[in-house]
């Protein structure tokens, strides 16, 4: 289906020049309706979104620059242009920057005025197209790229839903590798922010003269080495987000000088007097114990309480096993795109238990990791087995060890197994959550046997 014709409402009180320029569009192929004043085109506005509005700003009664404003706040997405004499550039100018898309000057050739449309229309059309690829950045960024069905992870989308419209500062305490940065970036994709830049920066990477330099930018030759003047990360982020990374290794005049820009939003530029308005959103993560080092005076109290407005705790994976399968289905979809015809990559229920069982310390990036070496291995193979992981997974420890030897009496086995599974339920419920198709699968069972288990027990 060809794309519709877009729509025109051109306005201009000289007669001769309009219906000649009014003439020369609809030979292009635009749909147009014109208007003779201000008024006439409010009402016209009122009945129909046009696509495309073009107007003279000199006009008798109400001018073009009323006739602009109404039509880009009830249509935003509008594409106004506006005709103006040499005179008065300045005002066409001055309308641009409240969000007309262009101007042309009188007298101007009607190629100009064509140019000048298509054009703006091309932009629009890549801004439409920009606000689909943000969508995209969404499922890869936002809460849709994040996995995990658990109570825990529910509680954490919730809380990110509420906070991230508001330019509340968030603290993201967790463990190595449980998501912080990603939920940093899931924050601000789900805030209005995301239309302007996430910029992160890593407090324990970058020592510490050079990390002032980073944040706070330069000028010229502030000190040796600043050959030229450089915007520091605060600026980059105006309008977004600011993620401070590791934020517990902060040096003590650092923290000083983020604490005054998280109450008056300003700062100075190293070696300038200049001061620097900012409007960013800080969002800090920490695997360190933030409320310890405060007590030992080692990160400024007030400082924290700035950061810790709303505190999110990142569930280490030991208390959310029952998100593992879903995490290494991501983690195969991600790195092994399926490809037609093929089976899709499986992991044995052998493998699974032992990267569900806890003897292992890690958290998702070490999954990840996990994962990624298993499908190295695996080498085209459709399925990860227990030989696939690494040795600290691989051997499972003896289970013999904990049972007593047969005594002198002999036993009551049936009620020592019993027992044996009832402990062992147990904790697999426990560690799961209630969750019976993981504890399930941490026990190598059918899910329908846990079940009757459960029941007879
Ligand atoms: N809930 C999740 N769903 C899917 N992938 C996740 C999830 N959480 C973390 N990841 C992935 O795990 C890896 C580690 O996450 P991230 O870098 O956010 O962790 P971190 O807490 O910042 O780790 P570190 O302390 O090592 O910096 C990333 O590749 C990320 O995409
Ligand atoms: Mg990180």
């Amino acid at each position: 289906m060809p794309e519709p014709l877009p729509n025109i409402l051109l306005v201009d009180d000289e007669d001769a020049l309009r219906s000649v320029v009014a003439e020369r569009l609809r030979d292009q192929g635009f749909e147009l309706v014109e208007a003779r004043s201000g008024e006439e085109a409010l009402a016209l506005l009122q009945g129909f979104a046009f696509d495309v509005i073009v107007s003279d700003l000199r006009l008798p009664g109400i001018d073009g620059r009323q006739v602009i404003d109404e039509a880009l706040e009830r249509y935003p997405g509008i594409v106004a242009i506006v005709v103006t004499g040499y005179a008065t550039v300045k005002d066409a100018v001055d309308i641009i920057k409240r969000g007309a898309a262009d101007f042309v000057a009188k007298p101007f050739q009607f190629d100009e005025l064509m140019h000048v449309i298509t054009s703006a229309l091309e932009q629009r059309r890549l801004k439409d197209e920009n606000a689909y690829l943000r969508q995209q950045l969404d499922q890869r960024y936002g809460l849709g790229a994040m996995v995990g069905k658990s109570a825990p992870m529910r509680e954490l989308y919730q809380l990110i839903d509420m906070v991230a419209p508001t330019t509340a500062t968030v603290l993201i305490a967790g463990e190595t590798g449980t998501g912080k940065e990603m939920v940093a970036r899931a924050i601000h994709q789900s805030s209005l922010r995301r239309q302007h830049r996430f910029v992160a920066i890593n407090c324990s990477a970058i020592p510490e003269p050079l990390l002032e330099a980073e944040l706070f930018g330069h000028v010229r030759g502030a000190f040796t080495g600043a050959v030229g003047s450089r915007q520091g990360r605060l600026e980059q982020a105006d309008r977004g987000t600011l993620f401070l990374d590791e934020i517990g290794t902060m040096p003590a005049s650092l923290q000083m000088k983020l604490l005054r820009v998280l109450q008056e939003r300003e700062f100075e530029r190293i070696g300038d007097s200049r001061t620097v308005k900012v409007d960013v959103r800080v969002v800090a993560a920490t695997n360190a114990d933030l409320p310890r080092m405060v007590k030992e005076g080692r990160f400024r109290e007030d400082l924290f309480y700035r950061l810790n407005v709303v505190a999110m705790q990142l569930p280490p994976l030991r208390e959310r096993v029952e998100d593992i399968p879903l995490l290494v289905a991501r983690f195969i979809d991600t790195l092994q795109p399926r490809e037609d015809g093929r089976e899709p990559i499986v992991v044995s229920q052998d493998a699974m238990r032992r990267l569900m069982a806890d003897q292992w310390p890690g958290n998702v990036r070490q999954l990840q990791n996990v994962i990624e070496r298993a499908l190295a291995l695996g080498g085209g193979r459709r399925s990860i087995e227990v030989e696939d992981l690494p040795p600290e997974l691989r051997d499972e420890p003896s289970p013999m060890t904990a049972i007593p030897p047969l005594a002198e009496a002999g036993v009551d086995l049936p009620r020592l197994v019993g027992e044996l599974e009832r402990h062992l339920i147990g904790q697999a419920l426990a560690r799961t959550a209630g969750n019976r198709g993981a504890a399930a699968r941490l026990l190598g069972l059918k899910r329908t046997t846990l079940v009757e288990k459960i029941k007879r027990l």
